[in-house]
């Protein structure tokens, strides 16, 4: 197999894959309601109320799907070397929290796939966890981001904006 090539930068591709990956999962965690109350009326056995579960599912879904392209685009465009400061820990850490975040954007979903389609209680108490610490590490990932463009001002922020 071809090894995967180390550009300079991420591509327009990619960075827009980050944020819209980024949009629907902060759309899905606010707007949740919805399908939580869907779900327990199925799991009661009462009728699902009118209207639900709205988009949640259909969003979580592009989701997935979004983040499977946006692993195949890294495979074949590669990606820039990692920034490197003086905390070694700290640059693992950040990678580790970027492939967390690239296993629960898959996890995730397909969690919910299992409660929504299959009626799986456990998997929906699952899927409600792994969002939670989806969601708690991307809040620290993106104050990393900050604190590395503004503090550190090695241009961690532009990297994943205008791609330089
Ligand atoms: C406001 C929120 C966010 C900010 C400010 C932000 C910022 C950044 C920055 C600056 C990078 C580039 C890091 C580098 O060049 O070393 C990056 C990469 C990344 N971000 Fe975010 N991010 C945010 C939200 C998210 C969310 C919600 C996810 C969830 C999927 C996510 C997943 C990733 C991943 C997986 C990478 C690594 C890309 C790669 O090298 O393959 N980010 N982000």
């Amino acid at each position: 197999m071809a090894a995967t090539p180390s550009p300079r930068a991420y591509s327009k591709v990619q960075i827009g894959l980050h944020w819209l990956i980024a949009l629907l999962i902060g759309l899905n965690y606010i707007f949740s309601e919805s399908i939580e109350e869907a779900f327990r009326a199925v799991m009661s056995g009462a009728p699902v109320p009118e209207g639900a579960p709205g988009l949640h599912a259909p969003i979580g879904i592009a989701v997935l799907v979004l983040t499977l392209i946006r692993l195949v685009v890294r495979r074949v465009q590669g990606v820039p070397p990692p920034l490197v400061s003086d905390k070694p820990l700290m640059d693992k850490l950040g990678q580790w929290a970027h492939s967390a975040l690239y296993g629960l954007a898959i996890l995730v979903p397909l969690l919910g796939m299992m409660a929504w389609g299959g009626g799986i209680g456990i998997a929906g108490g699952a899927h409600g966890l792994a969002v939670n610490l989806l969601v708690a590490i991307a809040f620290v990932h993106a104050a990393a981001a900050i604190f590395h463009q503004y503090v550190l001002r090695d241009g961690m922020l532009n990297r994943i904006t205008r791609g330089n």
